[in-house]
């Protein structure tokens, strides 16, 4: 058993991690700011020791990191149009926060840390499908903070005899992420509301999937490797899908098959094509996605249903 901190735990990502980790045995404490999270996203509150505190404290991430043999560090704001709208506030909560929740690392001698990174914003308009020798070209202030991240968690690894293991997770799906703003959260969200499908550009843009129970695995196998230094993997599902594509599983999995789709300029810092290879995740972590796209998109449907009901809102 292993005693564990992660932050950003009330997130999407993070709800969904934190009772798999706990069945696993590990302890968990979560520190979250709630910006975007919520303890209610969380299976039981009760089980966990939750600090409510932002990552830009250092002080207050050092304390909840002392006593833990490892840090998942998942507190990010995740959206690249936004990272284009105010790539300064970007900054300051990616790169700046990830620094603190590094430096905390090391004054509290956690030795191991895990970094929640991206793949395809990182890397940028690279042809496909990309993997860890592709050169990182990013196009939003999103991608650019995620690789400085990486840079900082390389240079920690080195510096400090840090176990850094980043982890480059594609376009997830699935549970708790009805606050988030990807493309599977607007179509789900528009097909309840009866209102159209918006896409953004031709449709012929691709991106790769991956259930999270699936990232949530790799992320486990991650961290239990202890990978000594600094190591990056794509977790990705390994698939290019183009978004007309997906708006059509969308559609099909919610029993819309006819549903409206109208199409808006491409916005900004969105990439073009882009799917990973997981070959090396495979290879030395075991990571091998269980659950097909529309699968994955059939249980986050469900989910949709199930918690728009309970909530009895509809709005988008
Ligand atoms: N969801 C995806 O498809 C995806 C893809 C690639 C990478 N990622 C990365 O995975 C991580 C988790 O993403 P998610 O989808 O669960 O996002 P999310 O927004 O659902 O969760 C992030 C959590 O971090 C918390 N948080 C944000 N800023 C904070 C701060 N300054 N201090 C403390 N807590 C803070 C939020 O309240 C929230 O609970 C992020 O780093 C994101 O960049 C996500």
């Amino acid at each position: 058993m292993s005693r564990i901190l992660i932050t950003g735990g009330c997130g999407f990502i993070g709800a969904n991690l934190v009772p798999m980790l706990r069945n696993h045995g590990h302890e968990v404490t979560i520190l979250d700011n709630m910006s975007k999270g919520s303890r209610d996203h969380l299976d039981d509150p009760q089980l966990y020791n939750i600090v409510e505190a932002d990552i830009r404290d250092e002080e207050a991430v050092l304390a909840a990191a002392k006593g833990n043999d490892a840090i998942i560090h998942l507190a990010a704001y995740g959206s690249v149009v936004e990272s284009v709208e105010n790539p300064l506030e970007n900054f300051k909560m990616n790169v700046e926060g990830t620094f603190h929740v590094l430096s905390a690392a090391r004054r509290a001698g956690v030795g191991q840390f895990v970094f929640s990174s991206t793949g395809g914003a990182l890397i940028g308009n690279a042809v496909p499908p990309v993997d860890e020798c592709s050169v990182p070209r990013p196009i939003s202030p999103y991608g650019a903070g995620k690789l400085a991240c990486e840079g900082y968690c390389c240079a920690f690894a080195h510096s400090y005899d840090m176990s850094v293991t980043a982890l480059r997770f594609a376009n997830v799906i699935g549970p708790i992420s009805w606050h988030k703003k990807g493309a599977v959260t607007a179509f789900f969200k528009a097909i309840m509301n009866n209102k159209p499908i918006i896409i953004y550009g031709d449709g012929a843009a691709t991106r790769d999937f991956l259930y999270v129970e699936d990232l949530c695995r790799g992320i486990i196998a991650g961290l239990e490797a202890k990978k000594p230094g600094f190591n990056a993997f794509h977790l990705a599902g390994g698939r290019e899908v183009s978004v007309r594509e997906l708006a059509r599983i969308a559609c099909e999995v919610a029993g819309a098959s006819d549903h409206e789709t109208i199409f808006k300029p491409k916005r900004k810092g969105e990439v073009e094509r882009n799917f990973a290879n997981f070959d090396l995740a495979n290879q030395v972590l075991g990571f091998s996605p269980q659950i097909t796209l529309e699968e994955g998109m059939a249980l986050t449907w469900n989910w949709y249903k199930s918690y728009a009901s309970d909530i009895h809102a509809f709005k988008a």
